[in-house]
């Protein structure tokens, strides 16, 4: 028998915050959820559900739906795990915490998502630094049910062992082309049914989507930069890890994103590790500006 799973969560030190890596595989200790647990699933999944409808992507619902997400208990991985290995070949695994980035990449590229076994605790309801079962599991899993998003993280993986392979500024563009699509992507869909030919904004970037505030400001607010989709200008590009978004890249369908991430990064990565890189709230004029951002509540320091 394994170990129990422990919870590994960033640590706190008088530098800041310090991310601990934990590499175990763990068996999700289902019957050890505290009624606590179950009920903090309940209040965050109803919330953003209510809040996601009309604001998600409607591939992202329907897959949430078809999986079998429901509100009222934490979900078990193997249930989970038996419609979405007959969808799209993936499974889902429990960790510990975050990853080394080499292993990551490696469960990718094999179609196995690691998914955080724990839940944030009732003080952290609203906002938790690293991510935790409901971030990984509303937030993530939902569209590996989509045959081309499920191929597009696989092939992610696959461009993340070779980028490790080539060096820190590989890594780094890699890294920032996830942050702006897997996790802050937005994209531009057909507004349902009998609507106006009018291409609604809708969220599938699974740090949006598991967070009701960005939920709001993503879509609605007048502060952020919003900017069709073009990879190398995304390579470049700096981020936040500690507020909002200052800028979210727009994508048509999951197939221009496929089409777009499919040829060889390596001429690419030494092409762009020439240039310098961009900061997180800057439009550029060769940008196809959907929004221009107003900046307000911008800090000035922090992107990374
Ligand atoms: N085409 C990329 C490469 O050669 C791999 C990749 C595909 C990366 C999809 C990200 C997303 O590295
Ligand atoms: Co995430």
């Amino acid at each position: 028998m394994s170990a129990p799973p422990r919870r590994v969560e960033n640590l706190h030190t008088d530098k800041g915050k310090v991310p601990v890596y934990a590499t175990g595989i763990v068996e999700q200790p289902w019957d050890d959820y505290s009624a606590d647990d179950h009920a903090t699933w309940t209040t965050l999944y109803a919330r953003q559900r209510e809040l996601l409808v009309g604001r998600a992507s409607a591939a992202f619902l329907a897959a949430q739906d078809a999986m079998g997400m429901t509100p009222d208990r934490i979900p078990k991985f193997s249930a989970l795990n038996r419609v979405l290995t007959e969808a799209t070949g993936w499974t889902l695994m429990g960790v510990e915490g975050l990853l080394p980035e080499l292993d990551f990449f490696d469960h990718l590229a094999n179609r196995r998502f690691p998914v955080t076994w724990w839940i944030r605790r009732p003080d952290q309801i609203d906002y938790i630094e690293e991510p935790d079962l409901f971030h990984d599991l509303f937030g993530h899993v939902p569209l590996l049910m989509n045959p081309v998003f499920a191929d597009y993280m696989a092939a992610y993986g696959r461009g993340g062992v070779k980028a490790h392979g080539i060096g820190a500024e590989a890594l780094q563009m890699l890294t920032r082309l996830y942050w702006y699509t897997v996790e802050f992507g937005l994209i531009r869909e057909a507004d349902g049914p009998g609507s106006s030919p009018g291409q609604a904004l809708r969220i599938y970037g699974s740090g949006i989507v598991s967070s009701t505030g960005e939920s709001i400001h993503a879509l609605e607010s007048d502060a952020p930069n919003r900017i069709a989709f073009d990879l190398e200008r995304i390579m470049r590009t700096r981020y936040r890890i500690d507020t909002y978004q200052k800028t979210y890249f727009v994508i048509d369908s999951f197939e221009q994103l496929m089409a777009a991430t499919a040829p060889d990064f390596t001429p690419i990565y030494a092409r762009l590790a020439r240039q310098d890189s961009v900061p997180a709230g800057s439009v550029l004029d060769t940008d196809a500006v959907l929004h221009r951002g107003s900046g307000e509540g911008w800090a000035d320091d922090g992107d990374v």
